[in-house]
């Protein structure tokens, strides 16, 4: 099954007819059906009611449940059920529980509470997803295999003697002797040159920062290992039902497990994604994980496989989605690539940690407003097959690295990052600009993108630095931000003003590093007097910004320029009139060097900068003070526009709503509003004064 292969978009959610007495189920269909459910997910935890003992499994009430599901025309997304082993497991093998870098071994109890390393859990999982297999590989309404939960959503590292034992396997195979580790690890420092590989530990807790290139190594293993526990379960599923496509589901921007490496492995992506209702900026952060996944697949449609109708129960006080949130953040899934749109789960649980995480079905029954919102979502989608396996149209690019994130994250770094929200800002820019974008590990191919984003590639591999030198040379505008470059794959820093290779491409080299982090209010610090507080901010003047001036935050560099052109410069502070924003013109195009973080407004005015300097085309018709996120995405022949701001804005395109049937131009969308414009010709202005509407022009 491929996602296109469906009529309509899918639509259900995790079904766990187990928590519920058989006299619910026939209503559940029955509500399924009014819904317009036509896939669910079954048996993610049901490993303990499968298979009761060791070895000795129960199917009777899962055959009646895909018999009764497929009677009423409703597909399903069979799991493998391995996500949560039960209690007679950890019994029977308790050196299968993880242990945190503490030595803490965790306890059963809750869910996932396995080494992903175990070969008990592993040959545990594998004889039970092999049974599945064998007893509904043919059974008419499994049209997916879901392997597994989130992997790595509650262990993503384990540190005992079998993830040990197994890193070491995984060192060896990378670096054939402990000669290659050492000089790769730089272990001459600190005295921990290595003389065999079994003397090697993961990175435990220990009593000063430990070697942060066996650190990366962990991330690495551990990502990888986690992998192996899916292509071990894929393998057998393929072996016993070639034909059925097998997905597992992802977690949005997940920092446990490097997607670019397991998204070839997974036929469908799939993703989960609970944005925070009571965050304004939610939307925007949601929208890059949806760019992520159908970038991972390639521009492949995916399936948003989990989402809440309503609260999740998981955060310190869990508002509800208000009225329309729902509909809006499906209507941005199925914009960004879905073709699918699930929730966890039909119905909301009445006993167990999650009784509290809202359903399909709510404790309140169907007289209530999430039922509604339900109802009318699932009417919508059952008229949206013509987007069904559509492209959705990027124009911009944005690299983005598990090897960086994991790097900047380390201890003994000049300043501590996020790296999610220094990538997060840029992709919000260049969405807020009415851009979409797609995203990279930055070694793929870049040329052909009008504009590319390389927001702090603090591990730029060689690789990654002709990938970005190439689209710059090709014509694309390039902008590179602070941070990137600073060290290589196995995080030896680069040696003659960083940046390496990039130094060519952006025409700049940078000396040293100046955080702004105020270093003496900072816990541990000795506040002294009031002038020894670092301003947390820097003014940089250049013609880019509005009225010439922006404001930089928590970071500076101390730029020397080999042959770019400086555009914007640190006014005041310690990098008084040193650039700050430089430019050179390379090949075809242009490379841009940002030493700073510039502030909301300032990274607009670059991004307009570069709209205008590269010629791409942006659709936004859409005016009105918009007073938050306003998405214009187009997929297909479709325009998605939402409204995910407080205050109204009016659509000017001409076209006509498919969901409302109205004709678009001058349909007003108030909060959390969403129209689907089947779009004609529309019309042009300048991005100098206005954004363009129009096609646009990348992969068009
Ligand atoms: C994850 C899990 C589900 C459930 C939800 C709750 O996505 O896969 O089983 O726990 O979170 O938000």
């Amino acid at each position: 099954m491929h996602p296109a292969f469906a009529r309509s978009p899918w639509f259900g959610g995790d079904y766990n007819p187990e928590q519920w007495p058989e006299a619910v189920w026939d209503e559940d269909v029955d509500l399924m059906r009014r819904a317009g459910v036509n896939l669910v997910t079954v048996g993610v935890f049901a490993w303990s009611l499968l298979e009761p003992e060791e070895g000795r499994y129960e199917f009777g009430w899962l055959d009646s449940i895909l018999d009764l599901l497929h009677e009423n025309g409703i597909a399903v997304d069979l799991a493998t059920a391995t996500a949560s082993p039960p209690p007679w497991f950890s019994r029977a093998y308790p050196e299968s529980l993880p242990v945190t870098a503490d030595g803490v071994r965790l306890s059963p109890g809750s869910r996932q509470a396995y080494c992903p390393s175990s070969p008990q859990y592993r040959a545990s999982a594998g004889k039970l997803a092999r049974a599945i297999a064998e007893r509904y590989g043919k059974h008419p309404a499994v049209v997916l295999w879901h392997v597994n939960n989130e992997y790595g959503c509650h262990v993503a590292r384990c540190y005992c003697d079998e993830s040990a034992a197994a890193f070491r396997r995984w060192l060896e195979q990378k670096y054939g002797t402990i000669g290659a580790l050492n000089e790769a690890w730089g272990t001459a420092f600190w005295s921990q040159s290595y003389g065999r590989f079994d003397e090697i530990l993961p990175p435990r807790t220990t009593p000063a920062i430990g070697n942060p290139t066996q650190a990366l190594d962990f991330e690495r293993f551990s990502s990888d290992e986690l992998l192996a526990c899916y292509l071990e379960e894929k393998a057998i599923l393929r072996e016993v039902t070639p034909d059925i496509p097998v997905t597992t589901n992802f977690m949005g921007l997940f920092r446990g497990a490097d997607y670019w490496r397991w998204a070839p492995h997974v036929d469908v992506i799939a993703d989960d994604l609970y944005p925070d209702p009571a965050d304004p900026d939610a939307p925007r952060a949601a929208a890059m994980a949806r760019d992520l996944m159908r970038s991972l697949g390639g521009g492949r449609p995916w399936i948003l496989m989990e989402q809440a109708t309503s609260a999740v129960n998981t955060r310190p006080a869990n508002a509800p989605k208000a009225a329309g949130q729902m509909r809006a953040l499906s209507y941005q899934a199925l914009a960004r690539g879905a073709d699918g749109i699930l929730f966890f789960q039909w119905r909301q649980s009445a006993s167990g940690a999650e009784k509290f995480h809202s359903g399909m079905v709510p404790h309140a029954g169907t007289g209530t407003r999430v039922w509604r919102e339900v109802e009318q979502l699932g009417s919508e989608l059952a008229a949206l097959g013509g987007v069904m396996g559509t492209e959705t149209r990027s124009n911009a690019v944005l690299v983005f690295d598990w090897d960086s994130w994991w790097a900047i994250e380390q201890r003994g770094l000049p300043a501590t990052s996020s790296y999610l929200s220094l990538v997060a800002r840029w992709h919000a820019a260049l969405t807020d600009a009415g851009l979409t974008v797609d995203l990279v590990p930055g070694d793929d191919d870049l040329t052909g993108y009008p504009i590319v984003v390389v927001p702090s590639l603090f591990v730029t591999t060689d690789a990654q630095a002709a990938a970005i030198d190439a689209a710059a040379r090709s014509g694309s505008s390039v902008l590179v931000t602070d941070q990137t470059g600073i060290v290589d794959e196995n995080l030896r820093a680069r040696l003659g003003g960083y940046l390496g290779e990039l130094q060519s491409t952006l025409g700049v080299w940078i000396e040293e590093f100046w955080p702004l982090t105020g270093a003496w209010a900072r816990p541990g610090g000795i506040p002294v007097a009031e002038s020894a507080t670092i301003a947390p901010t820097v003014s940089v003047r250049g013609g880019v910004f509005a009225g010439g001036t922006s404001t930089g935050a928590e970071w500076t560099e101390a730029l020397h320029l080999h042959d770019a052109e400086v555009e914007a410069v640190f006014e005041g502070g310690a990098l008084d009139g040193w650039p700050a924003l430089t430019r050179k013109a390379r090949g075809e195009g242009a490379a841009w060097y940002l030493a700073t973080r510039l502030d909301r407004d300032g990274r607009a005015a670059l991004v307009e900068r570069l709209i205008a300097e590269s010629g791409v085309r942006v659709e936004r018709p859409l005016s009105g003070d918009t007073g938050g996120p306003v998405e214009s995405v187009r997929r297909g022949d479709l325009l998605f526009l939402i409204n995910h701001g407080a205050s109204p804005v009016v659509v000017e395109v001409d076209g006509t709503d498919v969901l409302s049937g109205a004709s678009a131009r001058g349909i007003t969308l108030g909060q959390h509003d969403v129209a689907v414009v089947a779009v004609s010709v529309v019309g042009e202005r300048s991005p100098a004064t206005a954004p363009i509407v129009g096609a646009s022009a990348q992969n068009a």
